[in-house]
């Protein structure tokens, strides 16, 4: 087939997204986020977001087919998020999505939200294929990962990932010790603007000599991050100035902690591709709106020579494009559909 068009479901952890596509052309991309009720909690709890999934799943897919000016009968197939993410929240779109195949008599692509990220890079850099030698540092509130991208279909490598914390559930945190709301990332990022990166020295997680190795002898983490350490690090400085009765420096610690994360985030995926010979890095996930990362990645690809992918942040946070486009691929490469059989699986590798 040679354009397919394709609606994608996403329902991973708080974002219900239903996209459309044709082929590598995005037609449409509605987003509704339950966000805002998770945010007393100070992060996403499951069990509301799958119940915001339920209530949102039809209105967006009413808004997302007007919007690409289609009806259900001209869909060519159905793909949908089956992991990994929030087990309840999963459920909701794999079961919407199962509905809507057997009525319509669509074939169903289950999809992996992890890949799904990196082949959202199609719709937006109208790149044509892939380039060959591709890695994909995802960062968002669910996972931190490096990826060798040989083909979207079939042959996608973890090199690293987070042995803890995720990237952006790490400043969800931190916000939240400096009295900051939820999402903390878009929080931290504008009070950092005001503070110092270099005030407090904060850890640098997995750093150390014996997890990096060498370039011959790969420790056991070299390409992995951890965010417990410096998450403790900062809580401890906060603790040590309530102690003193002092007023926080909240600007020089927010700028502090955000700068430890990148430092590490963007050092490591650059090395990761000069080790493995990658010569383009593709940026997604929540996280990659952030203007630090962007700037700070930016300069050191290009001192690198690594040509940087960084797709609108639209299509950088969680959405249903990026299932459609994964699925579009699937289908036009002449794979077969998963069949209404399939489980989500929460922790889908
Ligand atoms: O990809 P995403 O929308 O959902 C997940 O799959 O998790 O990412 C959400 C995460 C949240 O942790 C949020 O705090 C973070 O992305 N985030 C940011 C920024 N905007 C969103 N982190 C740092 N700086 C930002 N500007
Ligand atoms: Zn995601």
């Amino acid at each position: 087939m040679s354009e397919a068009l394709v609606l994608g479901i996403e329902s991973s952890c708080d974002e219900t997204g239903i996209g459309i596509v044709r082929g590598s052309t995005l037609l449409s991309n509605t987003v509704s986020s339950s966000m805002y009720e998770h945010v007393r909690f100070g992060g996403v709890i499951p069990e509301i977001a799958s119940r915001a999934h339920l209530d949102a799943l039809v209105p967006t897919l009413r808004e997302s087919l007007e919007t690409a000016g289609v009806a259900l009968a001209d869909i060519d197939a159905i793909a949908v998020t089956a992991g990994p993410g929030l087990a309840g929240a999963l459920m909701v779109g794999v079961c919407a999505a199962k509905a809507l195949a057997l009525a319509t008599g669509k074939p169903l692509y289950a999809i992996n939200h992890l890949v799904a990220h990196v082949g959202v890079a199609l719709l937006d850099t109208k790149l044509g294929p892939l380039p060959e030698k591709l890695a994909a540092l995802l960062v968002s509130g669910g996972h931190t990962e490096i990826l060798r991208v040989r083909s979207l279909t079939d042959d996608v490598q973890l090199l690293g990932a987070t042995i803890d914390d995720a990237a952006g559930e790490a400043f969800d945190k931190i916000a939240r010790i400096l009295g900051l709301n939820y999402p903390g990332g878009p929080a931290i990022d504008a009070l950092a603007k005001q503070g110092d990166p270099k005030a407090f020295a904060f850890p640098r997680g997995l750093t150390a000599p014996k997890y990096m190795g060498s370039a011959e002898a790969p420790g056991p983490h070299r390409y992995d991050f951890s965010f417990s350490g410096l998450k403790t690090a900062v809580a401890r400085r906060v603790e040590q100035f309530e102690a003193a009765g002092e007023e926080l420096p909240t600007a020089d610690l927010a700028a502090s902690f955000q700068e430890a994360v990148l430092d590490v985030v963007t050092a490591k995926a650059v090395l990761a591709c000069r080790e493995q010979g990658l010569d383009t890095l593709l940026l997604g996930g929540g996280v990659a709106a952030n203007s630090r990362l962007r700037a700070l990645l930016a300069e050191r690809t290009k001192a690198a020579g690594i040509d940087l992918l960084v797709p609108a942040t639209s299509l950088c946070t969680d959405n249903g494009a990026m299932v459609a486009a994964l699925g579009a691929q699937l289908v036009m490469g002449g794979a077969a559909p998963s069949g209404i059989g399939f489980a989500p699986d929460s922790s889908l590798p």
